[in-house]
């Protein structure tokens, strides 16, 4: 599936001119996906919340969507800050077109069991990155007692008598933590969750329903414990800043070979990217409690990264230090163990001269001296930030084309990255 691109939208595309050193500063902004979950977790309670350091990205106004198609009041009270007033929704189905267009709304199944005791949700599809089923999600839930079956595209689920229960799961899956741990928190009843996902955005989500009741021990671990209410109440929370934004700001600036200072991150959350960034030779320093001073002067050493759930290297951050260490001096070699195809970005860097090869969930980075500027388009979100990234450090003009992607989950990446002095602009028609 590909977000169905509205055909009647004027054709925007990215030029950039390379290569240009990025130096100075940036501060990063609220994390897309601590956001969702959240926003999706506003529908437990019957009472408002207000949100805080919601990002303005094209995913955010989906979610928005999907609450108000729901029936829940939505109220913009800042540029990054919503109330939710859930105690309206009445429709336990979200609409067909808003599910394909971004997956993430699936997490507002769980809520909407616990509140209206079913849910019919159109299975979301598969994407760029993969087929992305949601059977972790369903078997989730059936161990707290929910009726699952699947019609004609869609999941029809029926809360026959909510019970809480262990629930394992064989890979950590981030959206079924995050579903089965919302409808959890509104049991009363211990449910155990084994292999759990331990992301930072999964304890994000495990603050904010603690803070509306719930009780919750180990998230962050892969074990979780939770102890739910049926009262969940709302309430005032800060969503946390986006670790992938900050690592990919770091990235820039190792590729551009600048010097760049990203604030607003919490490092020891972004141990695993640092460390790697170090290891092809970037300087790394720590800045105060909450900033990290990226600097590159020489052509990156080669490195192998292999993708694993957190703490280790992120999937979101494979396609940005794949564009790095294509301009390594030597052979590297990227394994991508979450997502069974997430190497959509290789075919687009070949054509600004990268050498890779791929081998199945593996990929062969040979070190070219340079890139070359050249149309290419972006076909997801990570994709397309590693398109621009290389388009920083190629020589010549490139155009990164399917931008609706990269606005799906970066806020102005364009006027950040024109803020450290990079040669890029948004261009429409
Ligand atoms: C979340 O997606 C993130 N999205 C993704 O970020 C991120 O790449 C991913 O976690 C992994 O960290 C949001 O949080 C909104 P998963 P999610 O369930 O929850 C398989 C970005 O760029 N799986 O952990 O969909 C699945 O096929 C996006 O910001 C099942 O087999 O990821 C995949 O191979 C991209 N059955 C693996 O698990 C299931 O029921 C990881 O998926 C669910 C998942």
């Amino acid at each position: 599936m590909d977000e169905q691109k509205d055909q009647t939208e004027v054709r925007e595309y990215f030029r950039i001119r390379g290569p240009q050193p990025l130096r100075g500063s940036v501060t990063v902004g609220g994390s897309k996906n601590a956001a969702l979950p959240i926003l999706a977790a506003t529908l437990l309670s019957s009472t408002p919340s207000v949100i805080h350091n919601v990002p303005d990205l094209l995913d955010v106004r989906t979610m928005v969507m999907v609450l108000e198609s729901l029936g829940a009041g939505v109220e913009r009270i800042g540029k990054h800050s919503y109330r939710i007033s859930p105690a309206t929704i009445s429709r336990f189905e979200p609409p067909y077109e808003l599910i394909r267009k971004m997956r993430a709304s699936f997490l507002v199944t769980g809520p909407l069991i616990s509140r209206l005791s079913r849910a019919r949700v159109p299975l979301p599809g598969g994407c760029a990155i993969g087929s992305r089923p949601i059977d972790l999600h369903l078997k989730g839930f059936a161990h707290l007692g929910v009726d699952v079956s699947m019609r004609s595209g869609y999941i029809e689920t029926w809360a026959q008598k909510l019970r809480g229960g262990e629930v394992y799961f064989d890979f950590p899956s981030v959206g079924a933590t995050e579903n089965v741990m919302m409808l959890a928190a509104t049991i009363e009843d211990e449910t155990i969750i084994a292999n759990a996902a331990r992301e930072p955005e999964v304890v994000d989500l495990a603050r904010f329903l603690t803070l509306m009741g719930a009780s919750i021990e180990g998230v962050g671990t892969d074990t979780i414990v939770i102890r739910g209410r049926k009262d969940l109440q709302g309430c005032e929370y800060t969503i946390m800043n986006d670790r992938i934004e900050a690592g990919t700001f770091c990235v820039a600036a190792a590729i551009t070979r600048g010097d760049v200072t990203v604030h607003g991150v919490e490092t020891s959350l972004l141990r695993s990217v640092l460390t790697k960034l170090e290891e092809v030779g970037a300087q790394v320093e720590k800045v105060g409690e909450d900033a990290v001073r990226v600097a590159m002067s020489e052509r990156p050493r080669p490195t192998n990264i292999k993708t694993m759930p957190y703490p280790g290297f992120p999937t979101d951050m494979q396609a940005q230090f794949m564009s790095l260490l294509c301009l390594a001096d030597g052979v590297s070699v990227i394994t991508e163990t979450v997502f069974e195809s997430r190497f959509a970005h290789v075919g687009e860097l070949e054509r600004m001269g990268a050498k890779v090869q791929v081998e199945g969930r593996s990929a062969v980075v040979v070190g070219v001296e340079k890139l070359t500027g050249a149309r290419v388009t972006a076909t997801d979100l990570r994709a397309g930030a590693a398109l621009v990234l290389a388009g920083l450090a190629a020589e010549g003009v490139t155009e990164v084309n399917g931008i609706h992607h990269i606005d799906r989950g970066y806020e102005d990446l364009e006027v950040k990255l024109q803020s450290l002095g990079a040669f890029i602009e948004r261009v429409r028609g």
